[in-house]
């Protein structure tokens, strides 16, 4: 046990969740990584856990703090993208995956994270960030059931926010915009593009006229679960460069 703050990040695999583990392990945190993929980045230990596992999610929480003695810092990155088509061509399998993973994901995160936080030593400086996203806020065509979830994420956190009002742990999402990841690309793929070229079509409708990289969304997570972010407690953080104009 090293008294060290200690951070969980979930979708440690991706390219948010790997950006994340640097910016929060250069903010000196001791970063737990977890993803279904082998996650590779500085994490000072690293789980194979699906975050729709509850009692597996559970059980690696309280393990860690078992372990390093406290959780300090949550982020739930984790998350597939789906669909392609009009909402009513959409198989309604393609929600119901989007649902387990993206929002019922970030849910059961919270649900077995945060009472660590709030039994932390310093729970006035414990920070809750769900990475939802632009669609959490706009309408996206052909991403209906992605659309539908992240604004479920963000539904989760203004709720959970409302339960921790009082206690100095704070809930925050965090809403990318197009940022140069796997999701990315797959993301360009349901639109039938691809290359370079996929991706600059998708950051297109971002002010800064680029994709975002990684590392710069990272940096707003990590401001947020630094000791100024108390003051974004509740809020959404829109990281997309100036969507839509
Ligand atoms: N890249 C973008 O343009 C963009 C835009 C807005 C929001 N986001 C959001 O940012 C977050 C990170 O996405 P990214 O762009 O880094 O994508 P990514 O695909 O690179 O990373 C997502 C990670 O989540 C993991 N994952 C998927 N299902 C899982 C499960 N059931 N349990 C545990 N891990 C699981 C994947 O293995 C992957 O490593 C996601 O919530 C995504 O929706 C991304």
């Amino acid at each position: 046990m090293s008294g060290r703050r200690v951070a969980l990040v979930t979708g440690a695999a991706g390219g948010i969740g790997t950006a994340t583990l640097a910016a929060l392990a250069r903010d000196g945190y001791d970063v737990v990584g977890v993803d279904v993929a082998p996650v590779t980045g500085p994490a000072v230990e690293s789980h194979v856990v699906d975050v729709r596992d509850a009692p597996a999610l559970a059980a690696l929480a309280a393990d860690v703090v078992a372990r390093r003695g406290r959780l300090d810092a949550v982020v739930a990155a984790a998350a597939v993208v789906g669909g392609g088509a009009p909402l009513w061509e959409t198989p309604p399998e393609v929600l119901d995956e989007l649902w387990e993973v993206d929002a019922k994901g970030v849910w059961t995160t919270a649900a077995v994270t945060v009472p660590h936080l709030l039994a932390g030593p310093e729970p006035h400086l414990a920070r809750f960030v769900a990475i939802a996203s632009a669609a959490g806020e706009h309408g996206l065509f052909s991403l209906s059931a992605y659309t539908t979830v992240k604004h479920a994420v963000i539904g989760i956190v203004r709720g959970l926010a409302a339960d921790l009002v009082g206690t100095g742990v704070t809930a925050v999402a965090v809403s990318p915009g197009a940022t140069r990841t796997p999701m990315l690309t797959a993301t360009a793929a349901l639109y039938g593009l691809s290359g370079e070229e996929g991706i600059a079509e998708l950051a297109r409708h971002q002010g800064l006229r680029r994709p975002l990289e990684p590392a710069e969304i990272a940096d707003v997570v990590a401001a947020c679960c630094s000791p100024a972010g108390a003051a974004l407690h509740g809020s959404v953080v829109s990281a997309d460069g100036g969507f839509g104009i």
